[in-house]
């Protein structure tokens, strides 16, 4: 075997032979456009090797406390592409919205709409198809699946997303995982699991009635009596939503949104120091994803202002809709419910949540 060089271990000759664009001549400012996307592909090539490690550990029937870490680590990896990714726009940037109109019409109707890795990247994430910011009458997955097998990378394209429609999620893997965490010591299939679950909530829900009342006061007092009935509504209207939240008729929701009250909650004692640092990665995230589209969004409008994309979507409409996608509700939603820790009912059993010798 021939010594090894950078450039082989790297196929530097293949990878730097790659930026032709569509063939012709590329003008400097293509060249760096062409860049700019092939450096975000490769960046989602290892958002998705990562998000798959991750979603795999959490997957499995029985995650073991000590393999928790490795779920953090890859996802913690993963946001740090992201927030890199968020502040590559930058370069992308330095485009004058002029330079770019004399290339653009060259690349009509492509787009980044287009990007089967970023498509995958909220399957295998589980984006809910019902979440999806509407795009006028094209559908983003009927769109690829649309070139049928016109050219390899076409057929490329619908393979990767037909094999990510059928994989497990991380928000499918991470829902079953919390559902199975035990909650004032309970787990599922113990005798009385149920009810230890509702007598948490219930109790949770008590308290912060209790609390919310000594809010109105203080905000009344701070106000002026003339607000108590704005205030109270305002406050009755999130104690209600946490109330629907916290209480969905289906069990499975019930205790998996249970186990993030109680992680967030009690997340000094030591079995749960683990957990809840996956669930901050986690919303880290998401919101590292949203970071991401708006930032895009952002860099569009400079670029080409209010006009139609390339793809013939509304162009920053459309990706202003998508900024409100969300993958992880609850780990959002459970955040209004939170009581301050001198307010949360006692703990049971608080033994089972220490380290075992
Ligand atoms: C001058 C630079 C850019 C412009 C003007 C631009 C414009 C647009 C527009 C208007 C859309 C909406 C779809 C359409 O009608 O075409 C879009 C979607 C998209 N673009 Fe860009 N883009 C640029 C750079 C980038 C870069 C560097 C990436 C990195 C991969 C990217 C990734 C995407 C993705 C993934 C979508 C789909 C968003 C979604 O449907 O959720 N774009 N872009």
């Amino acid at each position: 075997m021939a010594t090894p060089t950078y450039w082989d271990y790297l196929q530097l000759d293949k990878l730097l032979d790659q930026q032709g664009g569509l063939g012709g001549e590329v003008s400097p400012d293509e060249l760096h456009f062409i860049i700019v996307h092939q450096a975000y592909e490769l960046w989602f090539k290892l958002v998705l090797s990562q998000l798959r490690l991750a979603r795999d550990h959490l997957a499995a029937p029985h995650l073991p406390e000590e393999r928790v870490p490795f779920v953090v680590h890859h996802l913690g990896r993963v946001n740090e592409i992201l927030k890199l990714c968020v502040d590559q726009f930058r370069v992308m940037e330095t485009l004058p919205p002029q330079d770019f109109l004399d290339f653009r019409e060259k690349l009509t109707p492509s787009s980044g709409f287009q990007s089967f890795q970023m498509r995958e990247m909220e399957m295998v994430l589980g984006l809910a198809e019902g979440q999806r910011a509407p795009y006028g009458n094209v559908h983003p997955l009927a769109h690829i699946r649309s070139f049928g097998e016109a050219t390899p990378a076409a057929l490329l394209a619908r393979a990767r997303i037909e094999a990510a429609s059928q994989e497990t999620t991380l928000r499918d893997a991470l829902i079953r995982w919390l559902a199975r965490t035990p909650i004032q010591g309970s787990s599922p299939g113990d005798a009385g699991d149920d009810a230890a679950v509702d007598g948490f909530l219930a109790s949770y829900l008590g308290n912060a009635e209790v609390h919310a009342q000594s809010g109105i006061d203080a905000l009344v007092a701070a106000l002026g009596e003339d607000e108590r009935a704005r205030i109270t509504e305002r406050v009755q209207a999130g104690l209600d939503a946490s109330r629907t939240f916290l209480l969905p008729e289906d069990r499975a929701a019930r205790r998996a949104r249970a186990a993030l009250l109680f992680i967030e909650s009690y997340r000094e004692l030591p079995l749960l120091a683990w957990p809840r640092l996956l669930l901050d990665t986690v919303v880290e995230l998401e919101e590292q994803l949203l970071l991401w589209r708006n930032r895009h969004a952002r860099m569009v409008e400079r670029t080409i202002g209010r006009r139609v994309g390339t793809g013939g979507s509304s162009g920053v409409d459309y990706l202003d809709k998508t900024t409100q996608q969300r993958i992880f509700p609850e780990l959002w939603a459970v955040r209004t419910a939170l009581l301050p820790r001198n307010q949360l009912p006692p703990l049971d059993a608080p033994e089972r949540y220490g380290f075992a010798g």
